[in-house]
């Protein structure tokens, strides 16, 4: 499976001399995936060392802080993630909503910078990217190629980011500010669930053997670097919140998908706490609830296809939200009136309310589907439902205007917001939820054979094994093999030429 990164050795000795040169250059130090996951393992001078580095610095430090620990400043080291717990003044539902907030992590404020990382840093320790010959392509429709751009930059490497034309003006207005060069940016036709159009985008260019496409949808690193990292961190917020309130324990994990990296955490938090996994979609584009497709604004997720790093058999759920619930509530949640409506009208705590600011679209979409996980299955006070905020409301300032056109022409008013909420977030119901069984399982993982044997290239053999459990047990094992190649360039770069 060599064409999927699945590498522990060098495989390129020459292209691992390059990197360990570079970093001994630039002073670069890699972190081992182990500390990303527990940052209190970094050593404790590397980490003085981050206190005067400004987070969104093109800086090779700010790899140190590629993980959910980061404080509100994203300065310092907060003793458990950064997380809110919504309740049922906000959700409706009795059981409570914890949410992870990615807005803390570093220069991209969001967590896709951990899937990129994840990504690179396997290929750069076993010589599979060679910083001097090739240039990282991340495709993807926002953060990842943010991340990846931002990851590439610091380690010395050459990113590419390829988009689709149509994704929001802050994601164009942060590349600009990172790539070296304009033609860095390639612009594909299209919005978020035309991902079809960016894989013809990298088809193109990698013709060009230079060229190294990061696919987000088939890395294993993006997996791995999520079931580990994100994986600790909802379970570390999770035994947290339950040495406070006896009896509450984890019962689901909600997460949107896109290229189902994030859905990783749910492996882990399976094997540590018995949940279940329950996967999101935009209503749009209900792929694997309905084999549809479609387009919609919940930027990041979505894609028509079931990705290849999706552990499909061991997902226990699926549902949909719609596009027009996560629009009216991003504007009625970051509108002044909508924020006064919410703790006037509602009780919601100013602490909830200001916290709101860390939910983009797919953020909100997480928290409604986790509201019909609780629905679904009737939860109470004690179970636990967990989540994350993948980015913040600060990439989408620009849509809150055209949202408000539409869907309020005479503007947003204190009507506007009982409507909105009534009808997007206290009204969530129990429809477009599927729980899994066997076949239903079977039916999801059977369509990717579409996608990755007859399009992609992927050996059947290698698309099947992925059906058996034990195949991500393996999976599992690359981690600490990938840490000790980091250790190994770390200490190779620190030594003298
Ligand atoms: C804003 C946002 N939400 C959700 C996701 C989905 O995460 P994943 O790709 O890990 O499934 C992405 C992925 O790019 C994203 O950018």
């Amino acid at each position: 499976m060599k064409r999927l990164g699945l590498e522990r050795e060098v495989v390129d000795p020459l292209a691992y001399r390059r990197t360990v040169e570079r970093c001994r250059a630039t002073g670069t130090v890699l972190p081992t995936f182990a500390e990303l996951a527990e940052p209190w393992r970094i050593p404790a001078e590397v980490r003085a060392a981050l206190t005067g580095i400004d987070p969104d610095a093109p800086d090779p430090r700010n790899l140190f802080r590629v993980h959910w620990y980061n404080d509100a400043s994203r300065r310092g080291l907060a003793p458990v993630p950064e997380h809110v717990v919504l309740g049922e003044e906000l959700t409706g539902v009795r059981a409570p909503i914890a949410v992870l907030l990615g807005d803390r992590f570093p220069m991209i404020g969001a967590h896709k910078v951990l899937a990129a990382y994840g990504c690179l840093a396997p290929r750069l320790v076993t010589g599979q990217f060679d910083p001097e010959r090739h240039r990282a392509l991340w495709p993807s429709t926002g953060n990842y190629c943010r991340g990846g751009v931002a990851i590439s930059r610091i380690l010395g490497c050459h990113g590419v980011a390829i988009l689709p034309a149509g994704m929001s003006a802050e994601r164009f207005a942060w590349l600009e500010r990172w790539v070296d060069a304009p033609e860095d940016i390639v612009r594909t036709p299209g919005t978020e669930s035309n991902v079809k159009e960016i894989y013809d985008a990298c088809a193109e260019l990698e013709r060009d053997p230079a060229n190294v496409v990061f696919n987000q949808f088939c890395e294993f690193g993006n997996y791995l670097a999520h079931y580990l990292c994100t994986g600790t961190a909802l379970a570390h917020v999770a035994e947290w919140l339950a040495g406070r309130r006896p009896g509450l324990a984890p019962f689901a994990f909600v997460a949107a998908t896109g290229s189902a990296g994030t859905l990783a955490a749910g492996d882990f938090l399976e094997r540590r706490h018995g949940t279940r996994t329950v996967a999101v979609e935009a209503l749009e584009c209900p792929t694997l609830l309905y084999n549809g497709f479609g387009e919609h604004n919940i930027q990041g997720i979505g894609d028509k296809h079931v990705p290849l790093i999706h552990n499909v058999m061991a997902t226990d759920a699926v549902t949909a939200i719609s596009e027009r619930a996560t629009d009216a509530l991003g504007l009625l949640f970051h509108s002044p009136l909508g924020r006064r409506h919410l703790t006037e009208r509602r009780g919601v705590p100013p602490r909830v309310v200001d916290a709101l600011a860390s939910f983009g679209l797919s953020s909100l979409c997480n928290l409604l589907a986790a509201i019909k996980t609780a629905r679904y299955y009737d939860l109470g006070p004690d179970d636990l439902l967990l989540t994350v905020a993948t980015d913040g409301a600060a990439m989408y300032a620009s849509e809150w205007p055209r949202i408000e056109r539409r869907d309020f022409p005479r503007g947003l008013d204190a009507i506007g917001c009982a409507e909105a909420l009534g009808r997007h977030l206290l009204g969530t119901a129990t429809d477009h939820f599927r729980e899994l069984d066997r076949r239903e399982r079977e039916r999801i993982f059977n369509l990717g054979y579409y996608t990755w044997v007859e399009q992609q290239g992927v050996s059947l053999e290698e698309f099947v094994a992925r059906r058996a459990g034990a195949f991500w047990d393996r999976l599992v094992d690359l981690l600490p093999a990938w840490d000790e190649r980091i250790r190994e360039l770390d200490r190779e770069a620190a030594a003298p030429s």
